[in-house]
């Protein structure tokens, strides 16, 4: 599968960014996070699907549909990074390149956001970086895709 279309996943309570805790996410919406990914995917042509779920199976689910219609994933998976295995297993069998993104950077945070269940899975993971991160998300995977 080329890299023609990214499918944006998102976990649960990332539909409340702009005003939760924006001391640690900021103020910036989700519909304006994949904003940020539509307009850099667009400059190199690719299109951008997205999915927000506050359920995991919703997740599992729409990780499942992209084996055979999204070339890439960038994920924030939430506190499923914590410990969704299921979310583990399903990106195991994605075929393509999947890249794991944080608003905050979970290292400097309490305990059980230090391990990423997901990140034996993923190509890589930037955190820590705000909205920024999404932008470097998609010019990781453009980067993949080319090698
Ligand atoms: C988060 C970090 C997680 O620990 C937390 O549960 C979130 C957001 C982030 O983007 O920084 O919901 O994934």
């Amino acid at each position: 599968m080329t890299l023609s279309s990214i499918l944006v996943l998102h976990g649960p309570n990332l539909n409340l960014l702009g005003t939760r805790e924006p001391e640690v996410y900021g103020t910036a919406t989700l519909a304006s996070h994949v904003a940020t990914v539509s307009a850099a995917a667009s400059r190199h042509g690719i299109s951008v699907t997205d999915v927000q779920s506050n359920t995991e199976g919703e997740l599992v689910n729409a990780i499942h549909a992209a084996n055979t219609a999204h070339g890439g994933i960038i994920i924030n998976a939430g506190a499923f990074t914590h410990y969704s295995w299921a979310i583990h297993d399903a990106l195991k069998s994605f075929p393509g390149h999947v890249i794991e993104v944080h608003l905050s950077n979970p290292g400097a945070r309490e305990q059980f956001r230090h391990i990423s269940v997901l990140a034996p899975v993923v190509d890589g993971t930037i955190s820590g970086f705000g909205g920024l991160g999404y932008s470097l998300a998609v010019e990781a995977l453009v980067e993949l895709d080319s090698q």
